[in-house]
C-alpha cells in the first residue's frame, strides 16, 4: 500500500514537472531568493573587489558615513576635506536619510591635491563616488597616482549616470576634462552651475541666472562630471595614465575601476 502510494506522488510530480516545469521554476525561484537575500550587488561587487586587490597601508577620500570594507591585512586612515564636525553640518541631509554614522577623518586635506601626503607613500587609494565632486579629474587623477607606491592600486566608484538623478545631463566628453585639466576649471563652471539649475532642479530659464549666482558665492560640491562606465573608459583611454587596467564592473548604481601604478609608464607629454 505504501508503496503504492509512492509510485502515484512520483508519477504525479513527475506529470507536473513534464506539464509546467514546476520543480525547475520552484527551483529558479528559491534560486532567485538566495542571490537577491545578499548585500545589494554594489555592495557585494565593492566588497569582492577590496578583498581582491587592497593591503598594506592607504586612505580612503571622502569615505563620509560609507567607508569600505576592507581585509584585515589593509589598514586605512580617512581623509576629507573638513572635520566631522563641518562634515555634519555640510551632508546633515545625507546623513540624516541613511542613519550611518560619519566615520571622522583622520587628514584633513583637500584630496584632489593630497598635499599632506608624500609621492610613493601608500598601497592604494580609495576615492568612492567623489571624482565627480572634483573640478578638476586629470589633476585628481595625477595626484592619487603620484602618492601611491609602484604596484599600488587605485579604488574608484563612480555613480553610474544611466542610474542615477544625472541621467539627463550629457556626457562629459574627454575634450572637457582636458579643458578643465589645462585651463582651469573656472573656465567651465558656469556652465556646470546653468546645467545643475536647469537639468536637475529643473527651474524656470527666467530664475537660471540668480541660481547661477549662488552657486558661485556658495560654491557647492555638485557632482561636476558625468559618467558611466562606458565614457570614463574612453577617458582612461585618451589620458594613458601610468597604470593598468585591473578590473572594471558596472552594477545597479554605479561603477567600480580599479588601477594598478606602472612604474614602467609615464604621463604622455603634455601636447
Ligand atoms: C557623496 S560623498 C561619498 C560617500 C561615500 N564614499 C560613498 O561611497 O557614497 C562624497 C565625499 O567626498 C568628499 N569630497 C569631495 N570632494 C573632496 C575633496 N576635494 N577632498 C576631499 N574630500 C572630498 C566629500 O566631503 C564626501 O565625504
Amino acid at each position: 500500500m505504501r508503496r503504492r502510494l509512492a509510485e502515484i506522488t512520483t508519477a504525479f510530480l513527475r506529470d507536473l514537472t513534464g506539464r509546467w516545469g514546476f520543480t525547475r521554476r520552484a527551483r529558479l525561484k528559491l534560486r532567485d531568493l538566495v542571490a537577491r537575500s545578499g548585500p545589494p550587488r554594489w555592495e557585494a561587487a565593492r566588497d569582492d573587489l577590496s578583498f581582491r586587490y587592497l593591503r598594506g597601508d592607504g586612505i580612503e577620500i571622502g569615505a563620509l558615513n560609507m567607508p569600505l570594507r576592507v581585509p584585515p591585512s589593509a589598514r586605512v586612515r580617512y581623509v576629507d576635506h573638513a572635520s566631522a564636525d563641518e562634515l555634519r553640518e555640510i551632508y546633515a541631509w545625507e546623513l540624516h536619510i541613511h542613519g550611518w554614522p560619519l566615520v571622522p577623518p583622520d587628514v584633513v586635506d583637500d584630496g584632489e591635491r593630497l598635499r599632506k601626503f608624500e609621492d610613493e607613500s601608500l598601497d592604494f587609494v580609495i576615492a568612492n563616488h567623489m571624482l565627480e565632486h572634483v573640478e578638476d579629474p586629470i589633476g585628481a587623477l595625477h595626484h592619487f597616482l603620484r602618492v601611491l607606491r609602484p604596484g599600488g592600486i587605485l579604488f574608484l566608484t563612480l555613480p553610474d549616470a544611466r542610474r542615477t538623478f544625472d541621467g539627463r545631463r550629457p556626457r562629459t566628453t574627454v575634450e572637457h576634462l582636458m579643458g578643465d585639466h589645462r585651463e582651469g576649471p573656472e573656465v567651465s563652471r558656469r556652465e556646470h552651475y546653468e546645467e545643475w539649475a536647469r537639468i536637475i532642479e529643473s527651474l524656470p530659464e527666467e530664475q537660471v541666472p540668480a541660481r547661477v549666482e549662488a552657486f558661485a558665492t556658495e560654491r557647492p560640491r555638485h557632482h561636476f562630471h558625468v559618467w558611466e562606465l562606458d565614457t570614463f573608459l574612453e577617458f582612461l583611454i585618451a589620458l594613458q595614465p601610468p597604470a593598468d587596467l585591473e578590473a572594471a564592473q558596472a552594477t545597479e548604481k554605479e561603477f567600480a575601476v580599479i588601477l594598478r601604478k606602472n612604474p614602467g609608464k609615464r604621463w604622455p607629454e603634455p601636447g
